[in-house]
């Protein structure tokens, strides 16, 4: 194993309760796990704690479990089953309420609806389907009888769902007729019709109704999930899995077209996400937690479904967004149902900072204890706001810094240990366990101060299992940039006092509004338009997503520009990907910059977005190709 520079042993370092077992952790992380994994309820208990055969980690080797066990049956035997696990608030306000028996009954029924369908052990199910509590339920459903789900996010168009099923093969889909966008309903039903056209696998479909809307029913194949239930059985026995029995399959983009299927474990993926929502959030029995992610990303499948209900916790389903029908309904939820543990991302938080303190101020928010950040850097303006206008200046903001990848939280505070003291916009130390460090390219830890890699160097509980179907793809996205430890694609730095500072991607993969996407995915879909001979995508600094997207495009000999063929190609994009990879703006030029071998030079065009110095272009292969961009540039800022 790679050896870790300790931030504790840094002469700044005051914080023993964390430092002693953050030490601990990494000297013997085995025993230090084994304890931990004791925390749950097994059927069997594990032969061996890690086997490491790198780049593949398996973890609680020969251990038994069934993860929708942790999360409910285990509940259900204690005064928790008439205790709330989720309070579902629609759009427009309407309630849903389920305690952990109600859960427990759902899940059943609807496990017994899957097996009736001929699902088993093994067998992958797409879940395609808005924030309403069948998305828990049927993730739960799926873990129980150990088939592996796969959740695509409700925003994805049909191409870039068919190309998922496609890539699983998944034979099961669930869905709903419509979910509900501000106030509009979204034909998640039409969509899937459309991708099932693409993806031959998909042998049936289930319908939820949430919208009522009339759709196509092909007898056969799509079958009404009320339907389904009223021949379901009341339970169906938790299938103890091995500890590294697949849970889900998530896909989060990576640096080529084609999107990565990351697979999760059980054991170690509930194990690790169990202790770090007992750090991270000091999550208690009395706890009411919301996490307004979006459970199509790694955040909801974490900090919505396994580790709160794992824990037991109460917890707030939001089905809509922050700013409808008003600009205050984050406050108003947190109000009406008394939220202690806030968790959202800094877009969020930059938005809503923009309607200033009014309707914050017609809010009771004294319940709150713990605030929560996630899925790109907050900057200390929107850190400070969140701190004294939502917190009160009375709760920490753990800033948290993970990856789908990496299955939990990795570097953040740990008011659960004890709270360090906080800097805006440090995400502050790893958690216990994580060797993480900051390296130069020659793998080499950097100084303080100095920009690096973020890299890790030993495996977690919660580590991938590697991509589906491409254990090369794996080793050298992730093991092969330095040898003997996790790359994060991310760039961080450690301040004197040895606290992390998450810089952005160093790779090319792009974070705006906190959504990952991959600029080689963008390219495709923009080059796959008729009119678009090349494109490239950068982005550029934006006050309320972080960074907003942009193409340069290059037209097909005979094409010329105009606003209608811009309108055209962002529709376009829209369509084959979803709207959030939809470009804010288009450049139109003759020439990209590229470098002498071809590589499309995206530090210039990043740098010509975002009106920065360029930089050093010896490398260029054609100077004038960036005054051409600057040119494009500087037309289109006059239009506006
Ligand atoms: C990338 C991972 C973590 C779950 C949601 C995103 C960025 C994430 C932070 C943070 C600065 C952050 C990184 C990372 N990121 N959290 N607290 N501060 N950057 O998961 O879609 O896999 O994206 O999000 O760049 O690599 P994801």
């Amino acid at each position: 194993m790679a050896e870790v520079s300790l931030p504790f042993e840094s002469k700044y370092w005051p914080y023993k309760k964390y430092s002693e077992m953050y030490n601990r952790s990494l000297r013997d992380p085995e025993s230090f796990w084994d304890k931990e994994a004791r925390k749950l309820d097994w059927f069997k208990t594990w032969d061996t704690v890690l086997d490491w055969q790198p780049p593949f980690a398996r973890w609680f080797v020969g251990g038994k479990l069934n993860a929708c066990y942790q999360c409910v049956d285990r509940h259900i035997k204690t005064w928790r089953r008439s205790k709330v696990a989720i309070y579902w608030e629609s759009e427009l306000g309407e309630s849903r309420i389920l305690s952990y028996s109600t859960l427990y009954r759902a899940v059943n029924k609807f496990a017994s609806v899957l097996k009736n369908l001929g699902v088993g052990k093994g067998d992958k199910v797409a879940l395609y389907l808005p924030m309403i509590p069948e998305l828990p339920i049927s993730m739960l459903a799926c873990s129980r009888i150990g088939a592996i789900h796969t959740v695509i996010f409700s925003g994805f168009s049909a191409q870039a769902l068919a190309d998922r099923l496609n890539d699983t093969q998944a034979k099961l889909l669930v869905t709903v007729d419509a979910g509900f966008r501000r106030g509009k309903p979204l034909k998640l039903k039409e969509i899937v019709e459309e991708a099932i056209s693409l993806s031959p696998s998909i042998e049936k479909t289930i319908v939820i109704r949430r919208a009522g809307i009339a759709v196509e029913m092909k007898s056969g194949r799509d079958f009404w999930l009320h339907d389904l239930l009223a021949k379901a059985a009341p339970f169906v026995p938790p299938e103890p899995v091995e500890s590294n029995h697949p849970l889900y399959i998530l896909y989060t983009s990576g640096t080529t077209g084609k999107p990565k299927g990351i697979v999760h474990s059980t054991g170690g993926y509930c194990v690790f996400n169990h202790s770090m929502y007992q750090w991270v959030f000091d999550i208690k029995e009395e706890s009411v937690y919301w996490c307004t992610a979006d459970v199509g990303w790694v955040t909801g499948h974490s900090s919505i479904v396994y580790a709160p209900l794992i824990h037991g916790a109460a917890q707030v389903l939001y089905e809509g967004t922050p700013d409808y029908p008003a600009v205050d309904r984050y406050w108003d939820i947190i109000e009406k149902y008394g939220v202690t543990i806030f968790y959202t991302s800094p877009t969020a938080i930059r938005m809503l900072m923009r309607y200033g303190e009014e309707p914050v101020k017609k809010h009771d928010l004294s319940s709150l204890e713990v605030l929560g950040s996630v899925g790109e850097a907050i900057n200390p303006e929107a850190w400070l706001w969140y701190y004294k206008n939502i917190g009160g200046e009375r709760c920490p903001i753990v800033d948290t810094w993970w990856q789908t990848e990496t299955g939990g939280i990795m570097i953040s505070p740990t008011p659960g240990i004890e709270c360090v003291p906080l800097k805006p916009g440090s995400v502050t130390f790893p958690l216990p366990g994580i060797a993480a460090d900051i390296v130069g390219e020659g793998g080499q830890p950097v100084p303080p101060g100095e920009k690096g890699y973020l890299v890790i160097k030993a495996p977690w509980p919660g580590m991938l299992m590697g991509i589906h179907q491409d254990p090369q793809r794996y080793q050298e996205s992730y093991w092969s940039k330095f040898p003997g430890m996790f790359y994060t694609g991310d760039y961080a730095i450690r301040d004197n006092d040895g606290y992390f500072w998450i810089l952005g991607r160093a790779d090319e993969v792009l974070k705006i509004a906190g959504h990952r996407i991959g600029t080689i995915e963008i390219e495709d879909a923009a080059v796959s338009h008729p009119a678009v001979a090349e494109a490239a995508v950068a982005s550029k600094p934006d006050p309320i997503k972080g960074q907003s997207l942009v193409i340069f495009a290059i037209l097909k000999q005979g094409v010329s520009p105009s606003p209608e063929l811009n309108k055209e190609i962002k529709e376009h994009i829209r369509h084959t990907i979803g709207p959030v990879a939809i470009p804010d703006e288009i450049y139109f030029i003759a020439k990209l910059p590229k470098t002498r071998s071809g590589k499309i030079m995206r530090r210039v065009l990043r740098a010509v977005a975002s009106d920065a110095s360029v930089g050093d272009l010896s490398t260029l292969e054609d100077e004038a190709s960036v005054e051409e961009v600057k040119r494009a540039y500087e037309e289109l800022k006059r239009e506006v």
